[in-house]
């Protein structure tokens, strides 16, 4: 009977993965994907998209979820902790491992490090939460939203990124037509449920969520509510990241109105950003800001990222010139601060980009 069950569960992932391979991705979403995966979350690079990445395929996207069912009872076996001494050992949850690295390698950003450690270490230390913890990271591209990302990854899995109990989804990859919302609603489900399943304490990544479809995300929102369960799968250790820009001009006049009046950007508190970043946010257009996540009050916290400064890009600077094991000089650092473009026109305070392409752009110094 157990056999059969198993079976027919493998069936119907197999019939789902063929009938979705209609809309195989077009090259320019192809390229758009390998440039978000490679450059922005630094995944593994290969040149033959066959074999560019498991984590999330390129030829049919849905594949995956056929993939690797046999590893499922094995999970299972780990997951009720028959593997490791801490019970499933794809799971680090390094809260001192996390602080370290906010604390060392993100630059400019005093209230991200604070609520991130705080949400996801009292999430993590509070096994009986009534519901998955929900983050929604805010602000301009190139301010480390991803990689806040990437290091909760890194420290709350032993595989980081490439963990199988992290999802990336890229919204306008993923979900690229509007007129598919209705599928993807499906699917999105299906892998949702599919990833709990083998993995209690899975963390969905939802990265560019401004460019999801009206709808979308409300299919998924019975998970991330305040339930025991939703028909006999349970959530409550799940964790769901945002990742947006939703809010950004927002964030960024207050940290300008802090410097026009001569006070520091690191007293910028919660309180004075957290009500205007709501208030933003549900006026904001698009499927995430106008979802029922923000208007049913399901985001346990609103992260903000400030805009970053001249010194924060040379502080990304160094951390990029020692990471390829060159200690660069004041002059260096200067130079590759320099060359970014620094906005509003007048005051030429938060660098327009931030400390996005860093790594590509000290290639030029290295040579
Ligand atoms: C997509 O890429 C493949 C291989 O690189 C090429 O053969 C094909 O013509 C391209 N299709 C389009 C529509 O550009
Ligand atoms: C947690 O992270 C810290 C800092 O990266 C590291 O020194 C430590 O060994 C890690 N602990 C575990 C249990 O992995």
């Amino acid at each position: 009977m157990i056999v059969l069950v198993f079976f027919s569960a493998l069936f119907a992932v197999s019939v789902n993965a063929d009938l979705f391979h209609f809309d195989s991705i077009s090259n320019a979403s192809t390229y758009y994907f390998n440039y978000l995966y490679c450059h922005v979350w630094e995944g593994e690079c290969q040149p033959n998209q066959d074999d560019a990445t498991q984590q999330v395929p390129t030829g049919d996207m849905w594949s995956w979820l056929a993939q690797d069912y046999t590893g499922m009872v094995t999970n299972w076996y780990c997951s009720i902790g028959q593997c490791c001494d801490s019970g499933d050992c794809r799971i680090t949850n390094n809260i001192t491992g996390l602080e370290r690295d906010l604390q060392l390698k993100l630059h400019g950003q005093h209230l991200a490090q604070s609520v991130v450690l705080k949400a996801i270490q009292g999430f993590i230390n509070n096994p009986e939460s009534n519901k998955p913890l929900t983050l929604s990271f805010h602000g301009w591209s190139g301010t480390g939203k991803n990689f806040v990302a990437r290091l909760v990854a890194d420290n709350l899995y032993r595989d980081g990124v490439k963990s199988e109990c992290v999802r990336l989804f890229i919204a306008p990859f993923h979900f690229p037509h509007a007129r598919l919302v209705d599928v993807y609603k499906g699917q999105l489900r299906e892998a949702i449920r599919d990833m709990v399943l083998r993995c209690p304490q899975t963390l969905f990544i939802f990265d560019e969520a401004e460019k999801l479809h009206p709808g979308l995300i409300d299919a998924i929102k019975p998970y991330m509510d305040h339930y025991d369960n939703v028909d006999g799968v349970s959530y409550r250790r799940a964790i769901f990241l945002f990742l947006s820009n939703i809010g950004g001009a927002a964030i960024n006049d207050v940290a300008l109105d802090f410097w026009h009046s001569g006070q520091n950007r690191e007293d910028i508190g919660m309180e004075d950003l957290e009500h205007r970043l709501r208030a933003e946010s549900m006026e904001a257009e698009g499927g995430f800001a106008q979802s029922e996540l923000m208007s049913g009050h399901l985001i346990d916290f609103f992260v903000p990222f400030l805009p970053l400064e001249y010194r924060h890009v040379k502080l990304c600077a160094r951390d990029a010139f020692v990471i390829r094991g060159v200690e660069p000089d004041e002059a260096t650092l200067d130079e590759v601060a320099k060359a970014m473009l620094y906005v509003p026109k007048e005051e030429k305070l938060f660098s327009a980009q931030g400390c996005k392409s860093i790594p590509q752009r000290i290639n030029f110094f290295l040579h």
